[in-house]
């Protein structure tokens, strides 16, 4: 495990108004892994995955407390550019959700908000992100058709290129396979395997098959609490909390 953490979070409080969503998180998140977050619903992954992008700055009555890291800065620190924080972290999320435009613009979405104007790049990007996606094959000879036309599988890859567009340095997915059939989950897990080569992923997920397919950490929360993180196998055979084993032997949630 490299020394570094791309991201961490240290002593993360979250609050819903009165609600003490998440209590005092420390997470640490590698570069060119993928960590997963599992536990019951409810327990709070979301809410942390949100705090990893300032997702939860949407929510009026939210509040937070202690700090997340990004390359050693705080990303709650007032001066920081949140839209250039969200480039840098990117987000898919648990349903596919593509913009009514064409296949490429959905793609080049990301790169025409920020005042680009150089159609051969764009282009180039949107091809090359499509690649990285697992979806150019597919969809090279319809570019320019909606992309609510695609499968819901193929619009969640979809909704990845879109993420993949700006170049994002740490990718966040909230459960972006469990909307989809076997063969699309599938093809959403050797896409994570890909793309772990060159990011920082974190994943929520509620398939513990699926954490164990594609994860090298994971993170065990229960009741807005981190109980348990290790390497993935490790967390998955030798539990060190009697939570964690209940949890992943199907006991409860
Ligand atoms: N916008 C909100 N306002 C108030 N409470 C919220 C809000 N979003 C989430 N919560 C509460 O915070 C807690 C954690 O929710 P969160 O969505 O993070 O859980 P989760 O682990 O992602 O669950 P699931 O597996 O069902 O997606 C829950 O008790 C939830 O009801
Ligand atoms: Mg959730």
């Amino acid at each position: 495990m490299e020394k570094t953490p791309k991201m961490s979070s240290r002593n993360l409080d979250f609050y819903y108004g009165d609600f003490h969503a998440l209590h005092s998180i420390s997470l640490e998140l590698y570069e060119k892994q993928v960590t997963a977050l599992i536990g019951p619903s409810g327990c709070g992954k979301s809410t942390f995955l949100r705090c990893l992008n300032r997702m939860n700055d949407l929510i009026p009555i939210s509040r937070v407390e202690g700090e997340v890291l990004l390359d050693n800065e705080d990303i709650y620190d007032p001066g920081v550019d949140v839209v250039s924080l969200r480039r840098k972290v990117g987000m898919v999320f648990q349903k596919p959700n593509p913009f009514p435009k064409t296949i490429f613009e959905n793609v080049a979405y990301g790169l025409r908000v920020t005042g680009n104007k150089d159609g051969a790049f764009i282009s180039r990007r949107v091809e090359e992100s499509l690649h990285h996606a697992a979806l150019w094959d597919e969809v090279k000879d319809r570019l320019h058709q909606s992309a609510l036309g695609l499968s819901g599988g193929q619009q969640q890859r979809l909704c990845i290129a879109r993420a993949l567009a700006v170049e994002p340095e740490v990718v966040l997915m909230d459960e972006p396979a469990s909307a989809l059939d076997p063969i699309a989950t599938q093809k959403i897990e050797e896409l994570i395997h890909q793309l772990k080569k060159n990011y920082t992923i974190i994943i929520v997920t509620h398939n513990m098959q699926q954490a164990a397919r594609v994860s090298d950490v994971t993170a065990f929360f229960y009741m807005g609490k981190l109980i348990e993180v290790n390497d993935t196998e490790t967390l998955f055979t030798r539990p060190k909390y009697r939570q964690t084993e209940d949890y992943i032997t199907g006991r409860f949630g």
